[in-house]
């Protein structure tokens, strides 16, 4: 696999929303720079008038200014809110990450990145990725923040310590791409920085073949479920009343306080450091908090872990 080559003036576009977020910035260049002409234009044109007729300049002025006053509020309103909605549009979507499927957890820390593959693989400053599919990110830091930045995916996401976010990512051609954190994040954070590998999917699965580890990392999270005693009361056969938590990710889950909330990924982080935070109905304020008692690299095995139970019983 080659280096890939950034043309002159871009990284290669190697997602499925590269192309689109490339057109959006040139848009907002060719639409900026278009207004600033017109402003030069007429400047331009209102000095020479003065210049030449004062009188002229001046009914020019009063007879019409209302017009384009509202018109040049209104005007690049519109534009830069049809913009804006674009964006935004784009950037929700590249963030909505599908529910289930391939999974990797990024953590990152001072100074490095570390990923966790659902067959229990961790690398350091490297991210495998099957092309043309996509992969679900779950990304987290263990220190301050910093942020994920590929910018031949033209994708971006912050890191922040007690969170952990997903976002999709689709690589559209094979390759080595560079990983940046873009969050200035103390002494070596210009060096904090690896590699994404993009596999044709016949090679990643190789890949991961020959990568195995001893324990996948949701059967990792079984053990450290147990050996917390987590288990003791969320078992079935348990005698304190704890939710069962078979099948609960993804479910709505009715809450004490009325109303439900979806049990995503940031529902199960909370459950296990603020279990206070949303209480299910009919439970009470039981469950000690786990904060600070769980490494980030902890608390993904736990809900890989999470994620499982309910599908079967914990194994990869
Ligand atoms: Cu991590 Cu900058």
């Amino acid at each position: 696999m080659n280096e890939e080559k950034a043309s002159w003036l871009l990284p290669p576009q190697a997602s499925n929303f590269a192309r689109e977020v490339d057109l959006i910035y040139f848009g907002l260049l060719g639409i900026s720079g278009a207004i600033i002409l017109l402003l030069l234009v007429l400047i331009a044109y209102g000095l020479f008038k003065q210049q030449s007729d004062k009188r002229g300049i001046g009914r020019f002025l009063t007879a019409r200014s209302r017009w384009i006053e509202a018109g040049w509020m209104v005007g690049p309103l519109l534009i830069f809110l049809g913009l804006f909605a674009w964006g935004a549009d784009r950037y929700l979507n590249a963030l909505e990450a599908p529910i289930d499927g391939h999974s990797v957890y990024v953590i990152g820390r001072q100074w490095m990145w570390q990923s966790y593959y659902p067959g229990g693989q961790m690398e350091q400053n490297t991210l495998h990725l099957p092309v043309g599919k996509t992969t679900r990110l779950v990304l987290s830091s263990e220190d301050v923040i910093h942020s994920f930045y590929a910018p031949a995916f033209r994708l971006k996401h912050d890191a922040v310590p007690g969170k952990s976010v997903q976002f999709a990512i689709t690589p559209t051609q094979p390759g080595h791409y560079r990983l940046q954190c873009a969050e200035f994040c103390g002494t070596n954070h210009s060096v904090m920085a690896g590699t994404i590998v993009v596999m044709e999917p016949d090679a990643f699965a190789h890949w991961q073949r020959s990568n195995r580890a001893d324990y996948s990392l949701a059967q990792q999270g079984a053990q450290l479920f147990r050996s917390h005693g987590c288990s003791g009361c969320h078992a079935a056969s348990s005698t304190i009343h704890a939710p069962d938590l078979k099948g609960l990710y993804g479910s709505r889950v009715p809450l004490e306080r009325g109303g439900f909330i979806e049990a995503n990924i940031a529902y199960l982080r909370d459950s296990i450091l603020l279990p206070g935070k949303h209480i299910t109905a009919g439970y009470s304020n039981q469950m000690p908090s786990y904060q600070g008692q769980l490494s980030e690299a902890e608390i993904a095995t736990l809900l890989a872990y999470l994620q499982q139970i309910g599908k079967d019983d914990g194994g990869e």
